[in-house]
């Protein structure tokens, strides 16, 4: 009997294709290392705070008068409620260690850099959503931290001079932090900002594999191909990197598992002890910070006083002297500098130092999306730049990790001097990145991958 051909179910939906695509025909760099299980390990946090957010909203009461009980009651009432919500509230600082990792990735190795421009600005923008998500996520428990937390931060908005106070009310729904504040902050945690950060993770994977992925070399490995079109140093990332990225899974599972059952709170890293005190409005805690992933930008606007802005003043009259007499521009736009810098040193003098640390502060994150044209060294990869150019990239994390620290602390003049060198080191890192990034001796970068079997 001749046999009928199988339809191609491809036609109506195309899941082989689909997998074909991005998982068994997925050709990635066989050279990957340890940085590059951090992708898929944000995958992971991803899809364990969406399943346990799914469970704790079952038992959760977006009310002022009953948040704070309804989280008590799942940690002693509901059935693994206590799992559930430690699995949560741990899951958002990994969240955060995992992202800041991967980022740090993407920094040493160029992965930022043409053709992965887009795969880099969907990356930033998924950052924002991720503060976005935790800041409102935090309000819920509606305890202590919770509420002077965010009472801090929105008040921030109403520093934006004309649209602020207005801003401000908008965004509390109220003029200060109250039940309304609380059910439009639940609406957006779980339904507006995951849905946003779920179509821009699918982009940012979308956008990768469609030029592939960088690796610890930083070279391209589509400029070499077999006689079947696939790349001499690829391999399909099915059944390779899946059974790589166990291995990556199973190291942060035990640690996050740990953390879980020994140390939930992390020494109130993870969960502040004031916020097991119920939100009092008429009682402010002696000493208010936020969760230790956004301390290094709170840092930041701490260190923005009226005498630091002196310093911003003379760093913007430098730059607009360099720009007016070094450069090859025409006089039109030398003189253009000149005026700007005129307007803003006025500006900066007239408006409160509060708003420029609000503005440093969003800053020191918008910053981040303008990285793919910020550098403009010969090579991708640290590997193969200037030695002195890994020291730079070594003070920059140790400056973050120093601005992470003192943002816990309460304020203190040392504290308050040491974070504004760190803001002028971060923001100076990446604002003369194109100047900095061109200087030194590069080494040669090899042809194809550097990799040897083990
Ligand atoms: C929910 C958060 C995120 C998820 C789930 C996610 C997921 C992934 C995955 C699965 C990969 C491919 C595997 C890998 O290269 O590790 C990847 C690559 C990449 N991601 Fe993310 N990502 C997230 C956030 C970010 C952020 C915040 C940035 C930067 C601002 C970023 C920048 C990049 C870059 C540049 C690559 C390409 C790396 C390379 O090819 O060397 N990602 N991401």
């Amino acid at each position: 009997m001749a046999k009928t051909k199988r339809p191609d179910r491809n036609q109506r939906f195309p899941a082989t294709k689909l997998y074909k695509e991005h998982l068994s025909e997925y050709y990635a760099p066989k050279n990957f290392n340890f940085w590059y299980f951090f992708g898929s390990l944000a995958l992971l946090v991803l899809v364990i705070q969406i399943v346990t957010g799914i469970f704790l909203v079952m038992h959760y009461k977006p009310d002022a008068a009953q948040a704070f009980a309804s989280v008590e009651y799942i940690m002693r009432d509901v059935p693994w409620g206590w799992l559930i919500r430690y699995m949560h509230s741990t899951g958002a600082s990994a969240f955060f260690i995992v992202v800041y990792l991967h980022m740090f990735r993407g920094l040493i190795y160029g992965s930022y850099r043409k053709p992965r421009e887009l795969v880099w600005l969907f990356g930033c923008a998924i950052f924002l959503c991720l503060m976005a998500e935790a800041f409102m996520g935090y309000l819920l428990p509606w305890g202590q931290m919770s509420y002077w937390g965010a009472q801090v931060i929105v008040n921030l908005f109403a520093a934006v001079p004309v649209i602020g106070p207005d801003l401000a009310l908008l965004i509390r729904g109220d003029y200060v932090v109250s039940d309304a504040t609380l059910n439009r902050f639940f609406s957006f945690h779980v339904i507006a900002v995951p849905l946003v950060l779920l179509g821009l993770v699918a982009a940012h994977i979308i956008a990768l594999h469609e030029v592939g992925s960088n690796n610890p070399d930083g070279v391209e490995i589509k400029k070499y191909k077999d006689a079947q079109g696939k790349p001499l140093d690829g391999i399909p990332f099915h059944p390779y990197y899946t059974v790589h990225d166990i291995m990556g899974v199973s190291g942060f599972l035990v640690v996050f598992t740990a953390i879980i059952f020994f140390a939930p709170e992390l020494g109130g890293y993870f969960l502040e002890y004031n916020n097991f005190i119920p939100a009092d409005p008429l009682k402010t805690p002696l000493h208010i910070a936020p969760v230790w992933y956004f301390t290094p930008y709170y840092s930041m606007l701490r260190a923005i006083t009226s005498e630091m802005m002196y310093a911003l003043v003379v760093c913007v009259l430098g730059a607009a002297y360099l720009g007016a007499t070094r450069t090859a521009l025409p006089s039109y736009l030398k003189g253009t500098i000149v005026a700007a810098a005129v307007i803003a040193v006025g500006l900066m003098l007239k408006i409160d130092a509060k708003f420029w640390g609000v503005l440093v502060m969003g800053g020191a994150v918008i910053i981040l999306f303008f990285l793919p044209w910020l550098d403009n060294c010969a090579v991708k990869s640290i590997r193969y730049r200037p030695d002195w150019h890994k020291y730079l990239y070594a003070i920059f994390v140790i400056n973050f990790v120093i601005l992470a620290y003192l943002g816990v602390q309460p304020p203190s003049p040392i504290g308050e001097r040491v974070s504004q060198v760190g803001t002028l080191y971060y923001f100076g890192f990446f604002l003369l990145m194109p100047w900095w990034s061109r200087l030194g001796d590069t080494k040669p970068v090899p042809d194809r991958v550097t990799f040897t079997p083990h």
